[in-house]
């Protein structure tokens, strides 16, 4: 008998299938719960190491773990049905040769059950893309800015405003397409150069601050609540959460205090919210 699930997932085909079509719509989330909901909407959860940020309170994505990954990874899994679930590889888990980016792709993919990976870079990339898409494991690129590069970067800056720095750009975009990748994040990128990119290559470019020229968006989910205490200029604010918690937090500090909250008989009764 087959344990299949009924329920189908949306997978790297379907995904890839998406160039010029139907926006792609992609959100991070980094738990069971706020995978549930974001779920319901969205073409493609990406667990990213922006959860370092977000989660742990770092100042870069660089600390993140494999293992952190793959905790919430697994976390995002059980709290969603049917969106693809990508999981971000993280600083110094593929870098240093293909075989490491296999071995540490194929455990996020064993360990979390998630339906592809992420990783950052383009040409100097191409070759390990190839080696994973060609094993079996699909993987979304991720060009322009690259936040795992901070330190050589030495900051947060968009990508291609002047024609002239288009080409090295281009050139990741067309490398990580031609290696097999699904689908490209493309971050901080003028919008001309977006365009140009979506135009020519022949995988879905998913943008983040590089405009609507794009086949598709993602954002940190937290900072398009509200929630983050920074977010990048280009976000636009869906919530404002981060005061609503709050003020909720200061009424139950307030109930506790003056020892207005319910007694034992409602403790086991469970609602639904
Ligand atoms: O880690 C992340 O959330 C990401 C997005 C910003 C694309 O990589």
């Amino acid at each position: 008998m087959s344990v299949q699930s009924s329920i189908k997932r949306k997978t790297a085909p379907d995904i890839r299938a998406r160039k010029h079509g139907e926006p792609i719509v992609m959100l991070t989330s980094y738990h069971a719960h706020t995978a549930a909901l974001v779920d319901r909407h969205c073409d493609v959860i990406l667990v990213g190491d922006s959860l370092g940020n977000v989660m742990h309170g770092f100042e870069t994505t660089v600390p993140v773990t494999l293992d952190m990954m793959i905790l919430q990874g697994h976390a995002v899994m059980r709290g969603s049905k049917h969106a693809l679930v990508v999981v971000d590889m993280p600083f110094g888990s593929y870098e240093a040769s293909k075989e490491q980016a296999f071995h540490s792709a194929v455990r996020i993919l064993k360990e979390t059950h998630c339906g592809a990976v992420k990783l950052e870079g383009g040409v100097r990339m191409a070759e390990t893309v190839a080696f994973l898409s060609e094993r079996g494991v699909p993987v979304m690129g991720h060009i322009g800015l690259t936040p795992q590069s901070i330190n050589t970067l030495g900051s947060f800056r968009a990508q291609g405003r002047d024609e002239g720095s288009w080409d090295p750009i281009l050139k990741d975009a067309q490398a990580i397409s031609d290696a097999g990748a699904f689908s490209v994040v493309v971050e901080a990128v003028a919008e001309p150069l977006a365009r140009k990119i979506t135009e020519t290559i022949a995988i879905p470019t998913i943008g983040i601050g590089a405009s609507a020229a794009c086949d598709g968006q993602v954002l940190v989910l937290e900072d398009m609540l509200g929630l983050s205490p920074r977010t990048p200029k280009f976000v636009r604010r869906y919530g404002n959460l981060g005061p609503a918690i709050e003020t909720a937090i200061q009424g139950y500090a307030s109930d506790v205090r003056s020892r207005a909250f319910p007694g034992p008989e409602h403790v086991y009764e469970m609602k639904k919210s």
